[in-house]
């Protein structure tokens, strides 16, 4: 059966560019980040690796780790590595699974048959520290992922998993947040005491509760 949001993430052991892992070791306490791409050497994905270890800093901010994942071997991700650093101007210093007998790929439903029979789509996962899923995104082969998105995303999965709030669309750090439905009008002026504006009863903003 696929994995779903509320899901718990599967623990696994795998061999990476940085020797075997076990997945729940590696991620710790730390909020992470799985994403698997089609193939080595293909030029989408190059650019993508790139934007995540040129963001190591962001998802360090964040608590996140990140891993990726192709059903490569480890010698060519070591081979890929070395040309990713090369043109992205970067230095990939996180793991990269070589799933090449599908083991991950297939706990985290990352091959959709009808889309290729043995690569694996561009799917990405984020998982919380107490390992449940908190999103899953899959794009096809031709287009890459936008990691601003994902560290947006990671911002309001972050924020709700702390506050009564969700986030309106296209929100972004810093912004009014909404209050969700389950909290009354009348408690949800004694919790937020930066105020509240109230569009409709079910339409109520607050300033981003974490902010100083
Ligand atoms: C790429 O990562 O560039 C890619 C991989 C498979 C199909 C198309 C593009």
């Amino acid at each position: 059966m696929s994995l779903r949001l509320g899901d718990t993430a599967p623990n696994f052991t795998a061999q990476t560019s940085l020797g075997e892992i076990d997945f729940y070791e590696f991620l710790g306490n730390s909020w992470g980040i799985l994403f698997s791409h089609p193939a080595d050497y293909t030029p989408v994905c190059t650019t993508e690796l790139g934007r995540t270890a040129a963001l190591k800093e962001e998802f360090e901010k964040r608590n996140v780790k990140v891993l990726a994942l192709s059903v490569d071997p480890v010698d060519k991700h070591l081979g890929w590595i070395n040309d990713i650093n090369e043109t992205q101007n970067c230095s990939v210093d996180f793991p990269i699974i070589a799933d090449e007998d599908r083991k991950v790929s297939t706990l985290f439903d990352f091959i959709h048959p009808n889309a290729s029979a043995t690569a694996t789509v561009r799917s990405l996962v984020i998982i919380a520290p107490d390992k449940t899923v908190k999103l899953i995104i899959t794009y096809p082969a031709s287009t890459g992922r936008n990691f601003v998105e994902v560290l947006r995303v990671v911002d309001s999965l972050q924020l709700t998993a702390n506050y009564s709030v969700a986030t309106p669309a296209n929100w972004k750090h810093g912004e009014d947040v909404i209050v969700v439905p389950a909290v009354s009008t009348e408690d949800a002026l004694k919790k937020f005491d930066k105020g509240l504006t109230i569009v409709k009863p079910y339409l109520r903003y607050t300033p981003q509760p974490d902010l100083n």
